[in-house]
């Protein structure tokens, strides 16, 4: 059995119950993954419908162009579909999306051109403005507008709908959708409320875009408009394709709450997926927290999950960007010296010559409370470590043997790490099972001995005295 084409492969992705995130859900969570479309995206859905309908009216010929504004995935479905048809593909796109989802188009064989993302929708430099230019041009060419265009909505009227009705048969109870263009969630909606009115549908908006406010309160609050990170989702105009009357309820999410739950769906779910899809978890999340006391484990609240991980391998899943944006936690910066100062206890080291006798160091140890200690010999050089387990796991083993030097058993010595080593390379030091460290404070200073325990002590004060938690990144400029 084969496919004549890739277009074959769109659709019928699979409906996966979420397990892990959310512990103590008064109902079953189910994520639609739509990377398992052949461009990574549910936007693979809409790029065959619109061409086949701009076909049928006319509106383009054979070996003409193929022109839309996308954030990357609706070009990635387009440039499928064009492949197989035999269309030239022209996509504009802001300056805002992952460098990933152009190389993707490129990668296709479609011309990119990359427009700044705060202008005003009808500024010239727009990327609606350009793509619109574009189509008027260029002979034979098509401005498929995804926004207005129905046969956005229709695609999934026809396909994402059906296929959540029968793999829940019939049994889903909510659907929670990000919207961009609205046509995900208006052509999903209008099939499912047709087979049951009662299914309840609620959308998720990140802070920033208009749709939030408009749906709650009927205004269209330019002052409200701000930039955010959250690619694909969210607008600063209200498409034609966004169904506000199917819609039962809208919730808002914030970057950072967005951003957490994508890695979150990373690491506990096994689904690599992008920013879009941990907005619209941490949006379903919530809302079922809202209304906990009206759910029960009969109701099934079906997640669609726009697209993959892949397509943001330079943003939400580096650490630096997150860390720049404020979206990771803060790890509080200290070094080697400042955890010292904050143990407030004896900083020098105590340590054995290798000549000592094992009964004398497992006493010294026992005086001065410690269970590791370094070997130093008389030229001041760190030649080994010892530990009271060790010790004593090789007294039991050799009574005889407490008049042996602590040569003959001692380990590899403690790393030895300067006085302003920073907390990161300090834990990293520490989780290679090195017990200790020594801190070198210079050719007078001598040797410190840090463990675990002081590097754990220090972090709790560090947490209560100087919150280090990151500043929130939504008012991005
Ligand atoms: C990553 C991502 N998620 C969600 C959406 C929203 O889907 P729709 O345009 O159907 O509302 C888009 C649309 O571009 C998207 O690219």
């Amino acid at each position: 059995m084969w496919h004549d084409s890739v277009l074959g492969t769109i659709g019928n992705t699979p409906l996966v119950r979420i397990n892990n995130i959310g512990t103590d859900l008064p109902c079953t969570v189910l994520g639609k993954v739509e990377f398992f479309n052949p461009g990574g995206s549910v936007k693979d859905r809409i790029g065959l419908s619109m061409i086949e309908d701009a076909e049928a009216k006319g509106d383009i010929e054979p070996g003409g162009t193929i022109i839309e504004g996308t954030s990357g995935n609706t070009g990635a479905g387009l440039a499928i579909a064009a492949i197989a048809k035999g269309y030239r593909c022209i996509f504009t796109t802001t300056d805002k999306q992952s460098q990933e989802k152009v190389d993707v188009l490129r990668g296709l064989g479609a011309e990119v051109l990359v427009c700044p993302t705060n202008v005003e929708p009808d500024d010239p430099r727009s990327y609606y403005s350009v793509a619109r230019r574009l189509s008027e041009e260029i002979p034979n060419s098509v401005y498929l507008n995804q926004y207005d265009n129905p046969s956005n909505v229709q695609a999934h009227y026809e396909t994402t709908g059906p296929e959540l009705w029968e793999q829940t048969e019939g049994h889903i109870t909510h659907f929670v959708a990000g919207a961009g263009t609205g046509g995900t969630i208006s052509g999903t909606s209008r099939y499912l409320k047709e087979q049951n009115e009662d299914i309840e549908i609620i959308g998720v908006d990140p802070c920033g875009s208009v749709f939030h406010k408009y749906f709650h309160e009927g205004v269209f609050d330019e002052d409200e408009i701000y930039p955010y990170f959250t690619e694909g989702v969210g607008e600063d105009i209200l498409p034609d394709n966004m169904d506000f009357d199917i819609v039962d309820d809208f919730v808002e999410v914030e970057d950072k709450a967005a951003m957490q739950m994508t890695r979150r769906l990373a690491r506990e779910e096994g689904l690599f997926i992008g920013q879009s899809c941990g907005m619209a978890m941490a949006g379903a999340l919530q809302w079922i927290e809202d209304h906990r006391d009206t759910l029960s484990p009969d109701d099934v609240v079906v997640v669609l999950l726009p697209d993959s991980g892949f397509r943001y391998l330079s943003k939400t899943y580096n650490d630096d960007w997150m860390r720049n944006h404020g979206f990771l936690e803060k790890k509080p910066d200290v070094t080697a010296d400042e955890v010292l100062s904050i143990r407030q206890k004896q900083t020098d080291v105590i340590d054995a010559s290798p000549d000592d006798a094992l009964g004398d160091v497992i006493e010294k140890m026992t005086d001065e409370g410690i269970s590791q200690m370094p070997v130093i010999d008389d030229d001041h050089e760190v030649v080994g470590s010892v530990t009271e387990t060790r010790i004593l796991n090789h007294l039991i083993e050799n009574p005889e043997s407490r008049k042996a030097p602590v040569r003959n058993i001692m380990g590899t010595p403690f790393p030895v790490v300067p006085a302003s080593l920073h907390l990161e390379h300090l834990s990293a030091y520490l989780e290679e099972d090195a017990g200790a460290v020594l801190v070198d404070h210079g050719p007078d200073g001598g040797y410190s001995v840090l463990t675990k325990s002081d590097l754990i002590s220090a972090l709790a004060n560090v947490g209560q005295g100087n919150g280090a938690n990151a500043s929130n990144g939504t008012n991005a400029s």
